[in-house]
């Protein structure tokens, strides 16, 4: 079984894609909204709570979790990675959802040989991330190892995240996001970027107020769709992690399960309104 993590609703942005791609495999989702936000909490505070919810997905069964979540991946992964799961867990895997997108963005993967050297004229890609994650810059280093020629900008947008879990009005989370475009143009004297990365799982569900914000024809990585490829590209070297081997299509919709630390009714509404359908979440 697969299992998705995130710190709360955002990851269902990723859930979804991975449902579309793979609708015969049983999935577990599992938001830790009690504890979100991750973006503003301590670097050992994401390390403990992220740890904790993938032990959690273990425990039900997963072989292989993907932490649907850019704060959980930039801050958590590698050292989940490389100080728990081999002694812990040899067996299962732990996936990121920020190196496929910084791959899919250069149209490299990096690998040490040959880390790629060739100097393109500058292009701008903004990263609009949580604090967590702008201050790992995980994004700016794994940008530079294989594209040093990008010239990558930051901006930190707290608060976002905060006013999404919460239902905010559209009105409100408009005018958050106009100014942090606004504050990251102004302070790298940009008229436009090349490209922009919604780099927290958040953002896509209120990508159309991102693009009322930025320049017109701005082109937004989209973040499913490349966790989504990147799986596809993954599971059939690993097929070990597949409840059922091959195209699902020829199967039913299998078994999606839905859990939260948070309170299941709330979650469940608020959830609901943003992938416009009916949504039921129950208590982790
Ligand atoms: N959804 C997460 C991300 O992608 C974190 C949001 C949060 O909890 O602050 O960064």
């Amino acid at each position: 079984m697969i299992g998705l993590f995130d710190s709360g609703t955002g990851g269902l942005t990723i859930l979804d894609a991975v449902q579309k791609a793979l609708p015969g495999e049983p999935l577990i989702y599992l938001g830790d909204h009690a504890r979100a936000p991750y973006g503003s909490m301590s670097n050992p505070e994401i390390l403990a709570a992220t740890r904790s919810g993938v032990s959690r997905l273990f425990a039900d069964g997963c072989g292989l979790v993907i932490l649907a979540c850019n704060t959980a991946s930039a801050v958590a992964l590698r050292s989940l990675q490389e100080n728990w799961l081999p002694t812990a867990y040899p067996e299962r895997r732990i996936l990121g959802i920020l190196v496929p997108m910084v791959e899919a963005l250069t149209g490299l993967e990096w690998d040490r040989e040959n880390p790629g050297l060739s100097n393109q004229p500058g292009q701008t890609v903004a990263v609009f991330a949580t604090r967590c994650t702008t201050r790992s810059r995980a994004y700016v280093e794994e940008i530079e190892k294989r594209a040093p020629w990008f010239r990558i900008v930051q901006q930190a947008c707290p608060g976002l995240v905060r006013l999404i879990e919460a239902g905010a009005a559209g009105q409100d989370i408009q005018t958050l996001v106009d100014r942090y475009v606004g504050e990251v143009m102004t302070r790298e004297a940009l008229q436009a970027f090349d490209g922009v990365i919604l780099g927290c799982t958040h953002y896509p569900l209120i990508e159309d107020r991102f693009r009322a914000a930025l320049p017109a024809g701005t082109t937004i990585v989209s973040q499913p769709r490349i966790v989504v490829a990147s799986l596809e590209n993954y599971l059939p070297r690993h097929p070990e992690f597949r409840t059922h081997q091959g195209s699902a299509a020829a199967g039913a919709a299998a078994q999606v399960r839905l859990l939260t630390t948070g309170h299941p009714p709330a979650v469940s509404a608020l959830a609901g309104r943003f992938l416009g359908r009916q949504i039921e979440f129950e208590k982790a």
